[in-house]
């Protein structure tokens, strides 16, 4: 089983990816892989409500939004983690997962999924709200720690000293690999994942 990562941050090494590589590290400790993938400091375009997605993701195939959509097709739990800008997620990272899973939603359904909020001071729950918003609608169990899931450091390299923040992402990574395990477990049962009714879409309440 693999855990698909998303670093929000266009700083590869920075903070974010500090919170990261410690879910990583217990991850692999749990005996489940993990990648950690990284957005980059090129443009990252934002959805234009085309409506022309395909089976490979979005029309625009000039970032790399639809490599990773062809990742999570395999992945089995994600963890997306973000530098908190303005008390907000990095708008790269919003830019990057509205177009993920407004084109290709249907492959994260019944994965388990974490946000992971990273930031010198304020603003961590509020990342982490809008964050977690991408779970809720794509039918994606969510998996908790003992702390709303955030790390603080402004410089690179200061993350390794928030010892809590440290702490809270080994919880969340045993946390999600039980789930992993549970979840496989039953489908070995003949436990699936249930199938969702789509028939209804009413834009607005009468
Ligand atoms: C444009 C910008 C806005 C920021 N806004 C906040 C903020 O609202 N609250 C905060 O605590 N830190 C803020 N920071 C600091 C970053 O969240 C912090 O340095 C974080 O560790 C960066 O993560 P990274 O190293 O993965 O990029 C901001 C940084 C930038 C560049």
């Amino acid at each position: 089983m693999k855990v698909l990562m998303l670093n929000g941050s266009a700083h590869t090494h920075g903070n974010t990816y500090i919170a990261l590589e410690e879910i990583g590290k217990t991850l692999k400790e749990e005996g489940i892989d993990y990648e950690i993938f990284q957005i980059g400091g090129k443009p990252v375009r934002d959805c234009i409500g085309c409506g022309q997605c395909t089976e490979k993701g979005c029309v625009f195939d000039d970032d790399a939004v639809n490599e990773f959509v062809a990742k999570a097709k395999e992945a089995d739990g994600f963890v997306f983690g973000t530098p908190v800008y303005y008390a907000h997620p990095s708008g790269r990272v919003q830019s990057f997962l509205d177009r993920v899973f407004y084109s290709s939603g249907r492959n994260f359904a019944c994965k388990p999924g974490a946000a992971v909020a990273v930031a010198r001071r304020g603003g961590c729950s509020a990342s982490f709200d809008v964050m977690n918003k991408y779970f809720g609608i794509s039918q994606m169990p969510v998996a908790g720690s003992t702390y709303w899931n955030s790390v603080h450091g402004r410089t690179q390299g200061e993350a390794s000293q928030d010892e809590e923040g440290l702490q809270t992402m080994r919880n969340l990574a045993r946390n999600m690999a039980w789930m992993m395990k549970c979840f496989e477990a039953g489908k070995e049962k003949g436990i699936l994942p249930p199938t969702a009714e789509r028939t209804h879409m009413t834009n607005f309440i009468r």
